[in-house]
């Protein structure tokens, strides 16, 4: 496709979308993300690029879902939380500081793939400052400096912070943070040394370094 032909498309993609047309603004949509990840797999492209149906509702309601909607979201994400089997919900924070830092792992499309076996991450940088002696950090999430001081590391906020970050959703509708267990990229173990990275009063995040 053409720079301007996807130029045009994605003029005609906000006219659809400003036009409640949300069907066929969603197929064009497709059309143009097929089109830039033309050479995915089909599994890449069932697992990084296909929606399911809370993404869908996400997309259809542009991220703000009307009350009985957002329920439903909540409810069907809710359902899909798993603790891990071996009930330890806080693991090593040493583990979960790396993981937290990590950006690779997964990326696809003709740029810069990634080699198989490159390590995943969690990428929580991306979003969120945590350990202040990390220099460089998003703000699309809230800052979490300070997190397990603040809030202590009883059971209760053990498995807030471990379902949170399982699946994000299952306490906010259409968050913009990664389902990470929900979506099998980090294991159980990866969440609770995550877990740990923010709770434990050793951890960088709460010992201010
Ligand atoms: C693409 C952005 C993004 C990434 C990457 C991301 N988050 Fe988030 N996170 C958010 C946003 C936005 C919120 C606030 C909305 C919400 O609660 O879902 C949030 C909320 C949270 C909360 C809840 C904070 C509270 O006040 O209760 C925790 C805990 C958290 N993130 C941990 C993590 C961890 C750990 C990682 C890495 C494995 C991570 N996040 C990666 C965007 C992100």
């Amino acid at each position: 496709m053409s720079v301007r032909r996807r130029l045009s498309g994605l003029v005609a993609l906000t006219m659809l979308a400003s036009s409640s047309m949300a069907g066929a603004a969603g197929s064009l949509t497709e059309a143009i993300v097929r089109e830039a990840f033309a050479t995915a797999t089909p599994e890449e492209w069932r697992d990084r690029l296909a929606q399911d149906d809370a993404q869908a509702l996400c997309s259809q309601h542009r991220n703000q879902p009307p009350p009985e909607v957002a329920a439903q979201i909540l409810e069907s994400q809710r359902a899909t939380v798993r603790l891990p089997e071996d009930g330890r919900l806080m693991g090593d924070w040493r583990a979960g500081e790396k993981l937290a830092g990590i950006g690779t792992g997964g990326h696809i499309g003709r740029i810069q793939p990634d080699p198989p076996g490159r390590a995943k991450g969690g990428n929580c940088y991306a979003c969120h400052v945590m350990a202040p002696g990390e220099v460089a950090a998003g703000n699309i999430g809230p800052t979490l400096t300070g997190y397990g001081r603040l809030r202590g590391n009883t059971p209760e906020m053990q498995r807030y912070t471990y379902e949170k970050i399982h699946n994000a959703q299952a306490f906010f509708p259409c968050s913009h943070m990664p389902r990470f267990g929900h979506n099998g990229w980090l294991s159980p173990k990866e969440i609770a040394d995550l877990v740990a990275f923010l709770l434990d009063p050793e951890s960088s995040v709460n010992a201010g370094r």
